[in-house]
């Protein structure tokens, strides 16, 4: 599946020299464009951007702010890892109805739901006055 190759092709580009965890992210718009990003790390530890987010401010840049799912890895090759829950949030910034893909290193990958990794989440909509 394309949307997976390219989040493993986006690990590869990670900067990460502090963590040595490379993460790669790709994002699938509504009109079908794939969007990258990769953890990109400061000395200022705390600066980290997750490869999530790079790939969602990618996005948005390019003026997407609709989205279908998300493909995301790292290098650990015996489980399936799922984005950190700050990412999560960035995503339901975006809408509830994302499929997130979580890949392992040789291509196999998990689908679940934004929703199911999100539960009961904070959304946009709650700003509006009753
Ligand atoms: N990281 C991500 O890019 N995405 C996540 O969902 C979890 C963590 C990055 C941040 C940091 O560069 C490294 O992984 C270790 O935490």
């Amino acid at each position: 599946m394309e949307l997976v190759s390219k989040c493993l092709q986006a690990r590869d580009k990670a900067y990460c020299p502090y963590s040595r965890f490379p993460v790669g992210a790709a994002v699938l718009t509504a009109d079908g464009a794939i969007i990258t990003g990769c953890n990109v790390e400061n000395a200022s530890y705390g600066l980290t951007v997750c490869a999530e987010r790079t790939a969602v401010q990618r996005a948005v840049v390019e003026g997407h702010t609709q989205f279908s799912a998300i493909a995301v890895t790292c290098d650990i090759k015996d489980r399936f890892v799922g984005p950190c829950g700050a990412c999560r949030q960035v995503l339901m910034e975006f809408g509830s109805d994302w499929t997130v893909y979580l890949t392992k290193p040789d291509g196999s990958y998990k689908e679940t739901s934004l929703s199911e990794l999100l539960p009961l989440a904070f959304s946009p909509s709650h700003l509006a006055k009753n």
